[in-house]
């Protein structure tokens, strides 16, 4: 296709008009040369589409800590594939994800969003995702460029960081999926040593387009572009979000006036028609038709292969068990994936509750409540589009309480009418007494309950960052005396409209059963579990622990839950812990309980899924992509606060399992540990030149996956440099061949020096557990 002679076909303004969005999610069509719509939807874990709302539900798969704990590469690229389904089947042509920044301190709060706190994996994992994805025709775009990897002051933090340490850990994910081939790279809010990443020219247009031969598009995260300029001469080709933005006219007059060459907007409208030729919004383009993939069936797989098994004293799998103790509010209402912009809404979500109750007699207590916030009201609820008479615009059935249009307003409603938006529900409490209800947002709101007004008034929203409005949004809450079995008609308007020219329309309406109080169901718990044959308690995170927009303060367990889980197992010796979060908690109680399950964010398959691989029909095939700690104080990178804007990564290349390693302390589990459901012998390892063959042999009772994992050391440290996934009978003994790459034995001294000598290769089950030794020489 020759995109030239279709630039040359349109006039400066045209071309300008294509760099900024024309809305929230998408870029102008441009009939004339047969460009339609480009449109951008998050990811990482399904693809939500243009509507922020559940009335257009997408598949839910588990979090990117989850698919990466599996470190299966034909997995993830099958986890792509589906994802350029749903993308598909819901006209997104640029999925934005995956997010491939490392969990370089547990501190970060978007570590669900990345893969590891290793830069191989992350990068392998990464390749394989987008490889699926854009076997579909939709793009995958690789973000943030670069060294996004904690929250806070996301937006003009600086990070200072050496060149080495960059090319060698930070860059390095990124390396490789440009050499897989990925279409789009978002550029971060952060700058790095200094200047803004949306105008970081050395990297984006030196690194990233000139050395590494990246011929795809260049998109800035939302809003990250701040400037005419030094953003469109920086590399990054396109502003997001528009319309409004500091690009168009300006930048048509920095054209004009020879401030930007021509050519550089050319350059920048070439790549957005190179993507729209790969996944055919272009004319003559052409985007292959993918072979279905079952979704609900995936999704499952996914959950139970991520799922990682930190300590098992026989427990499981669960055999001759009647009776479950099921304890926990994850448990009833489970956290599926982690907040903000990777939220999407699945249409069926099984809880650990449903997903048990199919295989046990299962009674369930809900222990202690760590939510923050309420949850919205689980009613169907109508959701009525105001005019500034009352007149109702449109109206659109909402399953819950839960209202929100990002960017967007739902089909048929005119956004220059619209002055408010009200839900509508009708809810029949299960029991009498004083039920808790909320609204949750920023804004004017005004709360009834059978026509009576219970709140009206303005909730304000606490510190500079606009996008806490959705991700962490203040509440207001009432207590209601309601009777169990009568219906309360509730309503909750909402002033709304467009924020400078954007749709932002987010609050929920929230409810709460009456509670008898945190001791009262402590000890409803301890009753239950002591009365059935095992006990089950899902604990987890919350959405004010794990989401964008911040970072934790602790890694602790929110609430009282260390607290329950310890009288519970009190109770009966039979208790296993799953644990429900995307990165790591502190578990103090590890060692007082039978079993420790780790399901991460496990997406909307969790219940099914745990079910399966608690009674043994799928064996949890986690192994950790990130080293757990015992306590914060103990991580040997916890700094994630800005000081004078800044934060220096001085740590060097020591983050992760190398920093431990270095430290000479223990962490509470070492990456890449992982039990499954049987056990295996480390036979032989042979090392010719760089391939590595291992031979593991399945010594238990059952069938199993073993994730046989390379290191290399040249005596200071080991790294990851190869790993494989095998799958072997009882009895049965696998070979597998490993390639180690180049990287593993070089360095950045101004460019990529081989390190020569002699190295040990070492296959084993984590990194602190090697089993076999090999020498190379290189
Ligand atoms: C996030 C991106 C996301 C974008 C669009 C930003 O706040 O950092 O990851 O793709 O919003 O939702």
């Amino acid at each position: 296709m020759d995109f030239d002679e279709l630039i040359a076909q349109l006039d400066l303004g045209t071309k300008i008009r294509l760099l900024t969005g024309m809305d929230m999610w998408s870029l102008p069509p441009v009939p004339e040369i047969g460009l339609d719509r480009l449109v951008m939807s998050d990811g990482p874990v399904g693809v939500r589409g243009e509507q922020w709302s559940s009335a257009d539900p997408s598949i839910a798969l588990p979090s990117p800590t989850a698919l990466a704990a599996t470190w299966d590469l034909d997995l993830a690229r099958r986890a792509g594939r589906l994802l350029a389904q749903e993308a598909r089947r819901k006209g997104v042509h640029v999925l934005l994800a995956p997010t491939i920044n490392l969990h370089r301190s547990p501190l970060g709060g978007r570590h669900f969003e990345c893969f590891s706190e290793d830069a191989y994996l992350t990068g392998e994992v990464g390749a394989a995702y987008v490889e699926g994805v854009q076997e579909g025709g939709v793009a995958a775009t690789a973000k943030h460029f670069v060294a996004n990897d904690f929250e806070t002051d996301r937006f003009t933090v600086d990070v200072r960081v050496g060149d080495a340490v960059l090319r060698e850990v930070y860059l390095r994910p990124f390396e490789r999926v440009v050499a897989a081939g990925v279409w789009a790279v978002m550029t971060a809010y952060n700058s790095v040593n200094g200047t803004t990443m949306t105008e970081h020219s050395e990297l984006v247009n030196g690194v990233l387009k000139s050395e590494w031969g990246f011929d795809g598009l260049v998109v800035s995260d939302w809003t990250a572009v701040r400037s005419t300029e030094p953003a469109a001469m920086g590399g990054t080709d396109v502003a997001m979000p528009g319309p409004s933005g500091p690009w168009g006219e300006r930048l048509e007059a920095a054209v004009r006036e020879g401030r930007v060459p021509e050519s550089v907007v050319d350059d920048h409208v070439r790549r957005i028609l190179r993507l729209a030729h790969r996944t055919g919004a272009l004319r003559g383009g052409a985007a292959p038709s993918p072979t279905p993939v079952d979704g609900v069936a995936l999704t499952r797989e996914v959950a139970a292969r991520g799922f990682t098994l930190l300590t098992n004293d026989g427990i499981l799998p669960f055999q001759g068990v009647r009776t479950i103790a099921l304890i926990g509010a994850a448990a009833g209402e489970a956290r599926v994936m982690g907040g903000g912009s990777a939220q999407v809404f699945p249409d069926r979500i099984v809880s650990p509750l449903e997903g048990l109750g199919e295989r046990a007699e299962v009674r369930y207590a809900l222990g202690t409540d760590p939510r923050v916030r309420l949850s919205p009201i689980p009613s169907p609820t109508r959701a009525q589009f105001l005019d500034a008479d009352g007149g109702v615009l449109a109206e659109h059935p909402l399953a819950t309480g839960e209202a929100r249009w990002l960017g967007q307003l739902p089909p048929g409603v005119d956004g220059d009418r619209l002055k408010a938006v009200r839900l509508l529900t009708t809810y029949t409490p299960g029991m009498s007494g004083a039920h808790e209800l909320s609204v949750a947002g920023v804004g004017a709101f005004t709360v009834t309950v059978n026509g009576e007004t219970l709140f009206d008034g303005t909730v304000d929203l606490p510190g500079g960052d606009p996008a806490a409005a959705f991700m962490a949004p203040p509440e207001r809450r009432m207590s209601v005396p309601m009777r169990a079995g009568e219906a309360y008609e509730l309503t909750v308007t909402h002033a709304a409209g467009a924020l400078k020219g954007m749709v932002f329309i987010s609050f929920t309406l929230g409810h709460a059963d009456p509670s008898p109080g945190e001791e009262a169901l402590i000890a409803e718990a301890v009753r239950v579990a002591a009365e059935c044959d095992v006990a089950v308690v899902v604990a987890g995170t919350t959405p004010e622990v794990e989401s964008e927009g911040f970072d934790r303060t602790d890694l602790k367990l929110p609430g009282r839950q260390d607290e329950l889980i310890r009288a519970v197992a009190g109770a009966n010796p039979r208790t296993v812990v799953v644990v429900n979060a995307g990165s790591p908690v502190e578990m103090p109680w590890a060692d007082e309980v039978a079993a420790v399950l780790l399901t991460w964010f496990p997406g909307q398959e969790a219940g099914t899924a745990l079910a399966g691989v608690l009674f043994g029909d799928a064996e949890p095939g986690g192994r950790l992509p990130t080293t757990w700690p015992r306590r914060l104080e103990d991580a040997p990178v916890a700094g994630v606060t800005p000081v004078d804007g800044a934060v220096a990564y001085d740590e060097g290349v020591f983050i992760g399992y190398r920093a431990w390693q270095r430290s000479g302390r223990a962490p509470a589990f070492w990456f890449g540990h992982g039990l499954g459901y049987t056990t295996w012998s480390y036979d032989s390892i042979s090392a010719d030149g760089t391939a590595v063959t291992v031979a593991v042999t399945n010594t238990g009772h059952r069938p199993g996956r073993e994730v046989v994992q390379i290191y290399v050391s040249n005596g200071a440290e080991r790294r990851l440099a190869g790993f494989d996934v095998v799958a072997a009978e009882p009895g049965q003994t696998v070979l597998t061949t490993v390639f180690l790459p180049e990287r593993a034995f070089q360095v950045w001294q101004d460019g990529w020096r081989t390190v020569e000598g002699e190295y040990a290769v070492e296959a084993g089950r984590h990194v602190a557990d090697p089993r076999l030794s090999a020498t190379v020489k290189i």
